[in-house]
């Protein structure tokens, strides 16, 4: 009987006329008693469908638009697994260990480890070194622009070696005219070439240096990116648009812009350098919309992962973002080249973080004076063009 009285956690008051004379009474109070619960219940569940929205579409505002695409309810579903996430923190200390990057801190000074002795065409020298790309034997491949040629470093190397141009300034097809990027394709031994000032993508094989081929032609070529199957992916400058290739192909295949210039999300101002992940998702540094944005695949336009508020030096923004890389857990390095920094943000973020320099345009070893590329060795120690100073800088991995 006593527990059929109770509501809730609030107890029945003992009443000897009810519980004696009126038990259809009781049986009223009990109903409208459970009528007022369940009203309340239905007031805290309308409150809280409405509130938690607002809270989440007002904390994740920037990713919303960001995310203009992508229906308001998935994203609250990845808000409200975040919030989740978070809560369960305290009793399961793993899902902050999970979003800790491994690789998080470099020392602030640099080690020059090539050119570094003035501007000059000797081979321990470069002019504005723009892209660097570190191969499997931590040779380091830099483009260097200036002396149009491709110089290969090998490790703990006092100077370079041209592996492709170093013929002068010119169209020929030993030459080059300003090439501000390379990647190499590891299966056919040949590196990529992004030929800028002649228009054209070009091919070194690596073995023989003798037998310079044009990849693809008519094409303001910006920055060239492979991906795992070997498919070229190259930026077009004058096309606002990145296309990807195969060998014979003339026209390639439009995979990201491609909508003239502009800073709406099917558009690009100034494409220039190139990431393409595991999943085929397309990164592009974009110099004239200061961001970063991401193309997955078959997307039909990007989102903005970094930058996107306007050329400034505020964390969150970017001024004239070149050299761009993406690791493992999908942080993005980015060149920050009129700011003189190397950033790192993740998707998702509304602030980057700066990593190394940021401390002016200079030569000491805490600057940088505008900085065009970088890359990682296997060992996560990170390497940047340091375009002004014509040297390539070495920032040491921080083991905690
Ligand atoms: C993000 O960056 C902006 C601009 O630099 C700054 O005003 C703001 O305080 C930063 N926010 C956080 C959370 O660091």
């Amino acid at each position: 009987m006593m527990s059929r009285n109770q509501i809730g956690s609030e107890p029945v008051t003992s009443n000897s006329q009810q519980t004696s004379t009126d038990q259809s009474t009781l049986l009223r109070k009990c109903f409208e008693k459970k009528k007022f619960s369940w009203i309340i219940i239905g007031i805290i569940f309308v409150i809280l469908s409405v509130t938690i929205p607002i809270v989440i579409i007002k904390t994740k505002t920037i990713n919303i638009t960001k995310l203009s695409t992508a229906p308001i309810e998935t994203t609250n579903m990845i808000s409200l697994s975040t919030v989740t996430s978070e809560t369960t923190t305290a009793d399961n200390p793993t899902t902050e260990v999970k979003s800790k990057p491994k690789y998080n801190k470099w020392k602030q000074y640099g080690i020059t480890i090539a050119g570094g002795n003035g501007n000059g065409d000797q081979l321990n020298q470069l002019i504005i070194p723009s892209k660097i790309y570190i191969d499997d034997n931590q040779a380091i491949l830099i483009a260097d622009t200036g002396n149009h040629r491709i110089i290969e470093w090998k490790y703990n190397s006092n100077n370079g070696e041209v592996i492709a141009g170093g013929n002068g300034q010119g169209k020929n097809l030993d030459q080059f005219e300003r090439p501000n990027d390379v990647t190499v394709d590891k299966e056919k031994n040949a590196i990529i070439i992004c030929d800028h000032g002649n228009y054209r993508v070009m091919r070194w094989f690596r073995q023989s240096r003798t037998n310079p081929q044009i990849f693809i032609s008519n094409i303001y070529c910006n920055g060239v990116a492979i991906d795992k199957d070997g498919f070229i992916y190259v930026s077009d400058h004058a096309k606002y648009e990145v296309r990807r290739w195969k060998e014979g192909d003339t026209v390639g295949t439009l995979v990201a812009g491609g909508n003239s210039n502009g800073e709406h999300l099917d558009q690009f101002e100034g494409p220039s350098i190139i990431f393409v992940d595991k999943e085929y998702s397309i990164y592009v540094s974009e110099t004239g919309n200061n961001r970063i944005s991401k193309w997955k695949k078959d997307a039909k336009e990007g989102i903005v992962v970094a930058g996107g508020n306007g050329r400034g030096s505020g964390l969150n923004q970017l001024a004239q973002p070149l050299g761009m890389i993406v690791d493992n857990l999908g942080q993005i390095f980015i060149a920050d080249f009129l700011n003189c920094r190397i950033m790192r943000w993740s998707e998702g973020d509304t602030n980057g973080s700066v990593v190394v320099g940021g401390n002016g345009a200079g030569n000491e070893r805490y600057q940088l004076n505008y900085p065009t590329g970088l890359s990682f060795d296997v060992e996560g120690n990170l390497y940047v063009a340091d375009g002004g100073n014509h040297r390539i800088q070495k920032y040491e991995l921080c083991i905690e």
